[in-house]
């Protein structure tokens, strides 16, 4: 069987400007928020990668019309009329789960396939079921699949999550905004995007205050009153972090634009300990670097702590840094396969639970290797631009989840790289 990989020769350049595109986990919820405003709503700067694909499948599904134009989608809800996600959409993408909530809001209940494992560590659901428990839903499972109710109605509680989960908050939020009476979340996730999709719900006539902060206030609305929006799609502050850390990896300047570069704080901080120059404006930020690279620590924390999604981009500095550096893995258990494929190209990490010890090494050698996730691939791409001879990237399926057109961005900065078929 025949499989597209991406081949990287080293040449070690990265320099220039790149545009990020609108963030996917924004995206995604923003289209699942749509199911609220039962109409027309028009979302800009949207992604074209394969979870946008996958979501607007999973809207379709459910009665939706997508349209594409471009960037922007086109989602009409008001034929929506099932309330039922199968395994097979949850299964190719977790996030589609995150249809619960609006569901709820809309029509009462829900059943949506219960997700599965994942690779990056058990990603329970257990805390979205405990807050819209709170709410009224009742919950069963049957033949795997969540059966969502609402016997006595949906009305507005007091929540506090155990852990600023953001799949939890963004769930709880489009269904408390249809609730009867007042929902308070408390230890809410601070993410820019749970930011993004509270200003799409407000546009859409939900009451919301707080959203970005650690508590999130919600006055409900009755479900018929929403109506549908248009609304702009933040912009991915991971994608910029990648791009930043293979300025960084090799010298730039790389200048990522559209993008606020108050989401990237901990990333940049990061960058300035690890000997890099960044220079920032309203939406661009330039990373550039003449002196070596040199070891640090970083903990992935919920944001505005260190992004667990920017940890692989990270490690690979910290294995081509002076000294050694430790990692610690907050977010996600089991968030380190990316640590073996580097060692194939010459990297010296060593995990001790949730810690990588990274040893700086001189220059990484090509080698074949695969994505392990979206991010280790992305990750894996910027390793071979870096190292010396020829890398082939496998299993390159995770990095068209996350990213739009990395191979043709990455050779706009100067960078030798291509897609190939091979058999
Ligand atoms: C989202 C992002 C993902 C990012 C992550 C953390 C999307 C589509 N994905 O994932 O890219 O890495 O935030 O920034 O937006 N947990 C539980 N029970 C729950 C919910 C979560 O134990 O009910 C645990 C998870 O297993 C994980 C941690 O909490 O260990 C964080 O998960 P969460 O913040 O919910 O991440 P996601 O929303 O799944």
């Amino acid at each position: 069987m025949s499989e597209e990989i991406i081949v990287v020769r080293g040449n070690g350049t990265l320099k220039g400007e790149v545009w990020v595109s609108g963030a996917k986990n924004s995206a995604l919820k923003l289209m699942a928020a749509t199911l609220l405003g039962r109409g027309k709503t028009i979302l800009h700067n949207v992604p074209f990668i394969s979870d946008i694909a996958i979501m607007s499948e999973v809207l379709t599904r459910l009665g939706a019309t997508v349209e594409r134009d471009g960037h922007t989608l086109i989602i009409d809800t008001a034929s929506v009329d099932s309330y039922k996600t199968p395994y097979e959409l949850v299964s190719k993408m977790r996030a589609s789960i995150s249809v619960l909530g609006p569901l709820i809001g809309r029509f009462g209940k829900a059943h949506v396939a219960m997700p599965g494992g994942c690779q990056i560590g058990a990603r329970k659901i257990d805390m979205h079921l405990v807050g819209l428990e709170a709410l009224g839903v009742k919950f069963d499972v049957e033949h795997g699949d969540l059966l969502a109710s609402t016997p006595n109605g949906l009305h507005g509680a007091h929540v506090t999550l155990s852990f600023p989960s953001v799949g939890a908050t963004e769930n709880l939020l489009m269904a408390a905004v249809a609730a009867e009476g007042k929902t308070v979340i408390e230890n809410a996730a601070r993410e820019p995007e749970i930011e993004d999709l509270a200003q799409m719900l407000i546009s859409m006539g939900a009451k919301i205050e707080g959203a970005g902060s650690s508590i999130i206030e919600i006055e409900g609305v009755p479900s018929e009153s929403f109506g549908p929006c248009e609304h702009t799609t933040v912009g991915d502050r991971i994608e910029a972090g990648t791009f930043l850390a293979g300025g960084a990896l090799m010298g730039g300047p790389v200048t990522v634009r559209g993008i606020d570069p108050s989401f990237l704080r901990m990333a940049i901080f990061k960058l300035r300990a690890m000997g890099c120059d960044v220079e920032t404006g309203e939406d661009w930020i330039t990373v550039s670097r003449t002196k070596p690279l040199v070891a640090t620590e970083i903990q992935t924390l919920p944001h505005p702590g260190f992004p667990t999604d920017l940890q692989a981009q990270f490690m690979l500095l910290t294995a081509r840094a002076e000294g050694t550096s430790v990692i610690t893995e907050n977010v996600f258990e089991n968030r380190f396969m990316f640590a073996a494929e580097l060692g194939r190209m010459g990297g010296d990490i060593t995990i001790e639970d949730h810690h990588a010890i990274v040893r700086g090494v001189g220059r990484l050698q090509g080698a074949p290797v695969s994505s392990t996730d979206l991010r280790a691939g992305a990750a894996l791409v910027l390793a071979g631009i870096d190292a010396e001879g020829e890398t082939r990237v496998h299993e390159i399926r995770h990095i068209d989840r996350g990213y739009e057109d990395y191979v043709g961005k990455l050779a706009s900065l100067g960078a030798d790289v291509r897609r190939e078929l091979i058999d």
